[in-house]
């Protein structure tokens, strides 16, 4: 399909018209970070206009979730609904969504029906300010929640209109994650995109190298070498890279590097730096950067309190304390789950798999799965949890290079489904499902037939 920008923006105009000519629709968005933001997006606009809305979140639209919004008037679907085609029996509803979509007789914001990459280059969020042209910020926070860091295409136009409006900027800097809110140590420790040889993964080595780089971690100038707070969460004193002054940047900076071109497996110290997004007109919290701003939301979504991050996203100063507690939380969770995760991956000769049942929450199985993804991988992973119902939650991620290969897991995920029961779908690195329990050999069955090449190469 030849890609036509100006005719999105014409249609999400169209859909902007629709929506506001709504008497008091329900909006029904999904529980991730972009789910949240892009939520939050559509509450907003509505909130500013004074009208009338009532909102709500939902992991997945399954078919007792359609029996209900059967009955509502007027429904509006955020980050979900351009993959069910139940939808169409619905009364009145619209869609702003970004993920495949085939047979949709509702009005649908979606850049995928315009040769926009939904997977790559806009994500509901993003869909949702060229919908509504408000709150830009969140629109990037909900690309880079969907894994859509850098921003490129789409993204890159909703990118240039949150700097011309000031609620973003670009910052050029050390790529690790955490930069405003991770303490130096956890900060250094737990980067591995690139890896640093001897520091990644060590946090007693990455305390060393600041001690020998004579950088204080506790804000009061205390002598470096302070133990960080035991759950990687910052402490009231704690420095963090953002507290670094120049030369302290500059130091720790080229010692990276120098440990970089000196490892055996030599990487440009270029990969250090890389672009990031920030946000000058929130607070300096977990809020500023969109990477941790998205992590904040996946944490309220993924256990259960997604309207303290619409909350937040929309600037209420009460929901913080609590989108921190679950944070912490969120990243407990997380750290567990990976610990499991990297004793307990199975290879399935088409993919790898991770049974986390009744040890990784359905929540985070996705999350997890992606965190334990290494993009030099040959093949998948697919991860599986309780779900809720008497159902098993399906999560996959794939590496990029399979997906420039032609590999599409959301296809994958709605084929198996097919076979097995259940409903799933997603993008083409990142996808999920949810089956019947007593379904799992043959979806798993279904899911290896469906890969498109056979790669028995090992993890590499
Ligand atoms: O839950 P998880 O993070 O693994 O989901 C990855 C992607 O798959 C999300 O974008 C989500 O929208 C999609 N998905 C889906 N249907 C499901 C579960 C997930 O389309 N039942």
């Amino acid at each position: 399909m030849e890609r036509d920008e100006s005719g999105f923006l014409e249609r999400c105009g169209e859909i902007r018209k629709l929506a506001f000519s709504m008497g008091d629709p329900l909006v029904v968005h999904h529980y991730d970070a972009d789910g949240i933001s892009s939520g939050a997006i559509v509450a907003g606009a509505f909130g500013d206009e004074g009208k009338k809305f009532r909102r709500e979140c939902i992991k997945k639209l399954d078919d007792a979730a359609i029996e209900r919004y059967a009955r509502e008037p007027e429904t509006i679907f955020v980050d979900l609904g351009g993959g069910n085609k139940r939808v169409n029996e619905l009364k009145d509803a619209l869609i702003i969504d970004h993920h495949q979509t085939e047979g949709i007789g509702k009005p649908q914001a979606n850049p995928i029906l315009h040769g926009i990459d939904g997977g790559t280059e806009l994500s509901a969020a993003g869909a949702a300010y060229c919908v509504f042209r408000k709150r830009a910020d969140l629109a990037v926070v909900g690309a880079v929640g969907d894994m859509q860091h850098p921003l490129v295409g789409m993204n890159r136009w909703v990118l240039a209109e949150g700097k011309m409006g000031g609620v973003v900027e670009v910052e050029d800097d050390l790529s690790f994650y955490g930069r405003y809110c991770r303490p130096l140590v956890q900060f250094l420790a737990y980067c591995d995109d690139p890896y640093i040889p001897g520091i990644s993964y060590r946090e007693d080595r990455a305390q060393d190298l600041l001690a020998e780089l004579r950088i204080p971690l506790d804000a009061r100038n205390a002598e470096p070498g302070n133990p960080p707070a035991a759950d990687g969460v910052k402490g009231k004193n704690q420095r963090v890279y953002a507290d670094l002054s120049d030369d302290e940047k500059k130091g720790l900076v080229s010692a990276l590097a120098k440990i970089m071109a000196g490892s055996e497996r030599a990487r440009s110290a270029e990969e250090l730096i890389g672009e990031s997004y920030v946000f000058p007109k929130r607070p300096r919290d977990e809020t500023y950067e969109a990477n941790e701003f998205s992590t904040l939301l996946n944490a309220c979504g993924r256990h259960s309190q997604p309207d303290i991050g619409v909350r937040v996203c929309l600037g209420d100063e009460t929901a913080r304390d609590e989108a921190r507690k679950l944070l912490a939380l969120h990243r407990r969770m997380l750290r567990e789950g990976i610990a499991y995760t990297s004793k307990n991956t199975q290879d399935f000769g088409t993919f790898y798999f991770l049974d986390g049942r009744g040890v990784i929450d359905e929540g985070i199985v996705g999350v997890v799965c992606g965190m334990n993804l290494q993009q030099s991988w040959k093949k998948p992973i697919i991860g599986i949890a309780l779900g809720d119902g008497g159902t098993i939650k399906v999560s996959g991620r794939a590496p990029k290079s399979l997906v420039a290969q032609g590999l599409n897991l959301g296809d994958l995920m709605k084929g198996a489904c097919l076979d097995a029961g259940g409903v799933g779908g997603g993008h083409r690195m990142a996808a999920g499902a949810s089956i019947p329990k007593d379904r799992l050999n043959e979806f798993l069955l279904s899911a290896g037939k469906h890969m498109r090449m056979d790669r028995p190469e090992e993890k590499g």
